[in-house]
């Protein structure tokens, strides 16, 4: 069985899917606690504007680059890029679009497991762990292994039978594909995470005030802590703006989440058939991430942590993905009545979150390895689960204060992803032509493109994400660099991704051989 010739089979599904893939920890854990630390409401300028100017666009020429790849057969970056490019070895391009979802899975399996292991420890009453904060760390330490190298690995750990699991689910739905695979999959796990969530929800929007002798740690309290802009003592709006770390933390926040950048939409679009919509399916699916982004995400974690604990935690975690995630929250489940319930339902609804996002990085893999390599289903998703495997042996393995999650998570999950959300806009809007690019997106599109995009994905988008990945290096480079020499952790897992670069690039290379480059007259015929 080939991944060719598989298709979408609803409208809805790969809505469903792509949402599926951009819904995931991201905006659960690591938006509330960004918007924290970076003043609340006025983190959602910076947010905002790169949704609009680099999101939205760079959603669209993904959906549109990835339904033309799907028209000459291709569901793999490689020959997607070298239908758009029409160069002779425009495959090449699309190694990095193999890479950041490969790698990105190998950490993220791990975190995944970690909430399979919470939601499991929440419905066995495990883990009633008492109100002192010290408590929830510690554990978390014993559970991740950040005491130290080996910690989980000496023994059979708790978390790697259910790593195990997680790993062999997500091989699975891969293995069972598109339709019968992700697409039934993310049908009904979207809509039970969106259910579990109001649930939490609405359970922390009716808290009033918990605790009659602190009247001023109340839901109106917490929501306004979240979400009223913070100024600092004489700070006007202007200044609080002028902040380039908030800039770069806003715009890699939209990339992650939305899941551009990734490899993932280019290869999802490619299973469309010709002339079903991408416009609105794009606006649809990146709507549905930031409704549960912000009204969902960013309205539960950080009020329910101030309306137990108050400001201060909330501020010495603030912008920890984990801190807030694994620490702080599990202690607010203590304080809650029903915790131990809420945190069932909020830790498995993390779960299937992550399975969403997870599966959606295996695939664009899965697709070059079957179609470009040759190998049925069963031998490329065993070579697959091979590989991936092992990447995540080593940040499980390596993990002492997660360095080596922390080292693949900088060069590919934010380096990476910037790498690669340029090279689709240049090649959409230059290389393929912003005309040509526009002519692709709005086939069989129901809703006009807006007037500016053109001007926006030309210009617009380039030039900010090359200033801000500048600015991005400018802050962080050499502190990972020097990482690297100081750190034995972060430069195995370096080592190692590199080394998966080198296989993925040669594995590109051999596919390819000695195939001329498609004509855009050939193109044209399609
Ligand atoms: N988009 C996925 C997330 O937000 C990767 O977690």
């Amino acid at each position: 069985m080939s991944a060719a010739g598989q298709r979408w089979q609803t409208k809805l599904g790969v809505v469903l899917a792509v949402a599926g893939s951009a819904v995931g920890l991201g905006n659960f854990l690591r938006f509330p606690g960004l918007a924290a630390k970076y003043g609340g409401g006025i983190f959602l300028i910076p947010y905002f504007t790169a949704i609009l100017l680099i999101g939205i666009p760079i959603c669209w020429a993904e959906w549109g680059l990835g339904r033309r790849g799907g028209r000459h057969g291709f569901n793999a970056a490689p020959g997607i890029f070298r239908v758009a490019t029409g160069w002779r070895h425009g495959h090449f391009l699309g190694v990095l679009a193999l890479l950041v979802p490969l790698v990105v899975y190998m950490y993220y399996v791990y975190i995944e497991a970690w909430c399979m292991a919470y939601a499991w420890y929440y419905l066995t009453g495990q883990m009633s762990l008492g109100t002192d904060p010290v408590a929830y760390a510690s554990f978390f330490e014993e559970l991740v292994g950040t005491g130290g190298n080996g910690a989980v690995t000496s023994h059979l750990s708790p978390i790697l039978v259910l790593l195990g699991l997680s790993i062999c689910l997500n091989l699975f739905l891969i293995y069972r594909g598109i339709n019968h695979g992700i697409e039934r999959f993310c049908t009904v796990a979207m809509p039970v995470l969106i259910v579990c969530a109001l649930l939490v929800l609405l359970r922390v929007l009716t808290l009033g005030t918990p605790d009659p002798d602190l009247p001023e740690q109340n839901v109106l309290n917490g929501l306004g802590f979240m979400w009223n802009p913070k100024l600092e003592e004489g700070q006007s709006l202007l200044g609080a703006l002028a902040n380039p770390d908030m800039w770069l933390q806003a715009t890699g926040q939209v990339f992650f989440s939305i899941s551009i950048g990734f490899g993932i939409i280019i290869s999802y679009s490619s299973y469309l058939a010709p002339d079903d919509d991408v416009v609105l399916s794009g606006l649809t699916s990146t709507a549905t991430n930031e409704f549960c982004e912000i009204c969902l995400g960013g309205l539960i974690t950080i009020p329910a942590a101030f309306l137990f604990l108050g400001p201060a935690p909330i501020e010495k975690v603030a912008g920890s993905t984990f801190g807030v995630g694994f620490y702080t929250l599990p202690l607010v489940f203590e304080h809650m009545p029903l915790g131990a319930a809420f945190g069932f339902l909020w830790f498995f609804l993390l779960f299937l979150a992550a399975v969403t996002s997870s599966i959606s990085m295996l695939q664009p893999v899965l697709a070059f390895i079957e179609e470009s390599l040759g190998l049925n289903r069963a031998r490329a998703t065993a070579a697959l689960g091979v590989i991936s495997t092992l990447g995540t042996a080593i940040v499980v393995h390596f993990s002492r204060d997660l360095v080596a999650l922390d080292a693949m998570d900088f060069w590919i999950g934010q380096i990476g992803i910037f790498l690669l959300a340029t090279t689709v806009v240049l090649v959409f809007a230059w290389v393929l032509g912003a005309d040509e690019g526009i002519r692709e997106v709005r086939r069989g599109a129901l809703l006009e493109l807006p007037p500016g995009f053109r001007f926006v994905i030309r210009y617009v988008s380039p030039t900010y994400l090359i200033l801000i990945f500048l600015l991005f290096l400018s802050q962080n480079a050499r502190g990972y660099l020097d990482q690297l020499g100081a750190q034995h952790e972060a430069a195995i897992a370096v080592a190692f991704v590199a080394a998966v670069a080198v296989l993925l690039a040669v594995g590109v290379g051999w596919a390819f051989r000695g195939q001329p480059a498609v004509s855009r007259a050939e193109d044209e015929a399609r």
